[in-house]
């Protein structure tokens, strides 16, 4: 059944596991997110950015959700909006049926300012008033993503980096963030704590604490209301870099954020898991061995039907290491 966000990550918060957020733009992603939360028995929040609803159209998005819950009625499932830059993204996704909206207000709304905190309490603040009176969840962000490796903020759609930020830019700082949740009344806050959007997240292998743990411990002690966000949580494990390179493709070599350090954050606060990075790479791998091992191949069913299954075996993996298996 289709819940808020408020219900599905208090279940989680009760029983102590995280629920990972997975991006779709069509079917395919659905079908295979969907698969894995059955064969898991796991609750998911499927969220859509900007670009996905431009790229599927609101209505197929939503007839599609509820496809999804009539073929899986026990599976617990959120639609969420992802990163929405201004209010009115917000209540255009509400008004399409989605039961949680992200108010991105730590960026202006041209997706590339840090944005004032005085800005980011306003914009935020409106959208919870509409959003709870509809009984829709509401997720905000303080702070900007980026890596405390580069010191470089990133832009909003993940590409690019903007200028150097300083540290205190990089991390939430607790006490902005009770004072943000009680302005705001959010559901859940995204922290920024050292990850950032996309493939290229570090340089060199990390090893240890690689993000601010102790920032996600001192706002969840503030907090413990509050379900925190880990944006940019892609691992991007060595094995998918090597099977998306075997099949001709062209990634340099990068890391993402090791899966026992989401599995740190999920003791101290972390509910909510974004992913979307991994997802990409697992389906467009298979893309790319059918294209190549099967030359004469043009029926894209032969094409979507290993990606789908790839993207079902990473999704289910992620359930089984968050807790998240056996929840539903
Ligand atoms: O945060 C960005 C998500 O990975 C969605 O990316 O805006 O390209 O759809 P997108
Ligand atoms: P990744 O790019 O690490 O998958 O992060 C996705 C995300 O945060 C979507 O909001
Ligand atoms: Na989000
Ligand atoms: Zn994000």
């Amino acid at each position: 059944a289709m819940i808020s966000m408020r219900q599905l990550l208090d279940h989680a918060a009760e029983h102590g596991y995280g629920v990972p957020a997975f991006n779709i733009n069509n079917m395919e992603q659905l079908l295979g997110i969907m698969a894995a939360a059955r064969r898991t028995d796991s609750p998911v929040i499927i969220q859509a950015s900007r670009g996905a609803r431009a790229y599927a159209n609101d209505l197929m998005l939503r007839r599609m959700m509820e496809a999804a819950t009539e073929i899986h009625p026990d599976i617990p499932v959120c639609l969420h909006q992802d990163h929405g830059e201004q209010p009115a993204t917000c209540f255009s996704a509400i008004q399409m049926g989605f039961t949680s909206v992200m108010m991105d207000g730590s960026l202006e709304a041209d997706g590339k300012t840090p944005a004032s905190y005085q800005y980011n309490v306003e914009v935020t603040r409106k959208v919870t008033e509409l959003a709870h009176a509809v009984g829709v969840s509401v997720e905000g962000e303080l702070g900007c993503l980026g890596s405390l490796e580069s010191g470089h903020g990133e832009q909003e759609d993940g590409h690019g980096a903007t200028g150097k930020l300083s540290r205190e830019q990089l991390l939430t700082d607790p006490a902005q963030a009770a004072d943000f949740v009680a302005a705001t009344q959010v559901d859940a806050l995204a922290v920024a704590i050292g990850t950032s959007h996309g493939a290229y997240k570090f340089k060199s292998k990390p090893t240890g604490e690689v993000l601010a743990m102790d920032v996600v411990r001192a706002i969840h002690e503030r907090l413990p209301n509050t379900h925190l966000v880990m944006h940019g949580s892609s691992s991007v494990p060595e094995d998918l870099q090597a099977e998306f390179n075997k099949w001709g493709g062209e990634m340099p070599q990068t890391w993402g954020v090791p899966v026992e350090e989401i599995q740190r954050g999920i003791k101290i606060g972390v509910r909510k898991i974004n992913i979307d990075t991994d997802c990409r790479i697992a389906m467009t791998a298979q893309l790319r061995r059918i294209a190549t091992e099967k030359r004469g191949e043009f029926d894209p069913r032969n094409f979507l039907k290993p990606a789908m299954a790839e993207l079902e075996k990473l999704c289910a993996r992620r359930f089984e290491e968050f807790g998240t298996a056996g929840q539903a």
